[in-house]
């Protein structure tokens, strides 16, 4: 097994106060309800942003539990490296915010795009960035605003997203130290970037009075395929980071997944062999939070004390893109 060259010193989460159930989508006029969400992806429940809770401010919130549960003050801060699909403006960077809101002036900061599998890439990035000698403390930021992006007229696509951030901070492995990042892994095929994509918007079809009635700047899924696609890419990203770090599946003490629909982690569970009661679940409070949603279970899971010195956890994302990609932690 390699030496880790980075570890997990703190995690955090900003999670909007909004809280927004199945039943509420009547409401909205949605021909929708509590039982076929709940059935076919487990979620109950999602947490909605106000206007003033920005991506911005639930990555501030979420880095600053992180930092204070490491002990690291701002200007201890390398790098920052946030992972989102909703920056709160499209230049320059939510990251940029964000070192600006917490005052971590030594820092360098940029957004990551990888969409669910964000933070994931982000991770590897700074671990990267590690490696290079050329920082020695990072802030990994999985923040999003999905409200804000969602067409609220979709009953297919609404009903599956929730807003939140989730953080880590990672510092430079004490050597001969067996805590750290055992292994990563990452992989993309862009050929069906349109099974799940916003498809204006950008600087191809910029936004315009055609673009607001066609509703094209928003989400749109094709949600089987992309079902099928995620089990897939799942599986093989837990294959890929299991052999990475020379581990099995019995050696792994909880699995945390991106958490999109309880019977894609289901799917993906059973595939890597692992017991359902090793697995982190929360789908069913946040919905699906895109890449902020790995950092927010890691982060309970650690407050509940189901992550603790010594565990060894096994995270795998998948999403637009398509991206997929696993890690193996050792805390
Ligand atoms: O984070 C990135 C990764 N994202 C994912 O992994 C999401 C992957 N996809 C999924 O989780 C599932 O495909 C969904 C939960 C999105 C959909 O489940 P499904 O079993 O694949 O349903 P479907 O899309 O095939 O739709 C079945 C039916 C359709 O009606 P008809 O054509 O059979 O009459 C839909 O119109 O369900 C209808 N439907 C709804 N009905 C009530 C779609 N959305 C809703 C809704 N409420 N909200």
């Amino acid at each position: 097994m390699k030496r880790p060259v980075a570890y997990v010193a703190g995690t955090g989460r900003g999670i909007p106060e909004r809280v927004m159930t199945n039943h509420d989508f009547a409401a909205l006029g949605l021909d929708t309800n509590h039982e076929w969400i709940f059935e076919r992806t487990g979620i109950v429940q999602r947490h909605i942003a106000s206007d003033a809770e920005t991506t911005c401010w639930m990555a501030a919130k979420a880095a600053r539990q992180a930092m204070s549960r490491a002990g690291v003050g701002p200007g201890e801060i390398d790098a920052i490296v946030l992972s989102t699909a909703t920056p709160d403006r499209l230049l320059p960077s939510t990251a940029v915010d964000l070192q600006a809101e917490l005052g971590a002036t030594r820092a360098a900061a940029f957004d990551v795009s990888a969409a669910c599998s964000g933070w994931i890439y982000g991770m590897t990035v700074a671990e990267g960035l590690m490696q290079s000698g050329v920082v020695e403390t990072a802030l990994v930021v999985g923040a999003e605003k999905m409200s804000a992006i969602v067409d609220w007229r979709d009953r297919s696509t609404c009903v599956l997203f929730g807003d939140g951030a989730g953080a880590a901070v990672l510092k430079r492995a004490r050597p001969n130290s067996s805590r750290g990042i055992l292994s990563t892994f990452m992989r993309s095929d862009g050929t069906l970037a349109e099974l799940l994509w916003r498809p204006s918007g950008g600087a191809t079809i910029p936004f315009s009075e055609r673009v607001l009635q066609d509703r094209s700047s928003f989400v749109r899924m094709a949600g089987r395929e992309t079902f099928k696609h995620a089990v897939r890419s799942m599986s093989e990203a837990c294959d890929r980071a299991l052999d990475g770090a020379k581990l099995r599946a019995e050696d792994i003490d909880i699995l945390i997944p991106h958490q999109a629909n309880v019977r894609i982690i289901e799917a993906t569970a059973k595939y890597a062999s692992v017991p359902m009661d090793k697995v982190y679940v929360n789908v069913d409070r946040y919905g699906n939070t895109s890449s902020a949603s790995i950092p927010i279970a890691l982060d309970e899971a650690m407050e509940s004390g189901r992550v603790t010195e010594g565990t060894t956890a096994l995270c795998v994302a998948f999403g637009a893109g398509f991206t997929w990609g696993s890690m193996v932690i050792r805390f």
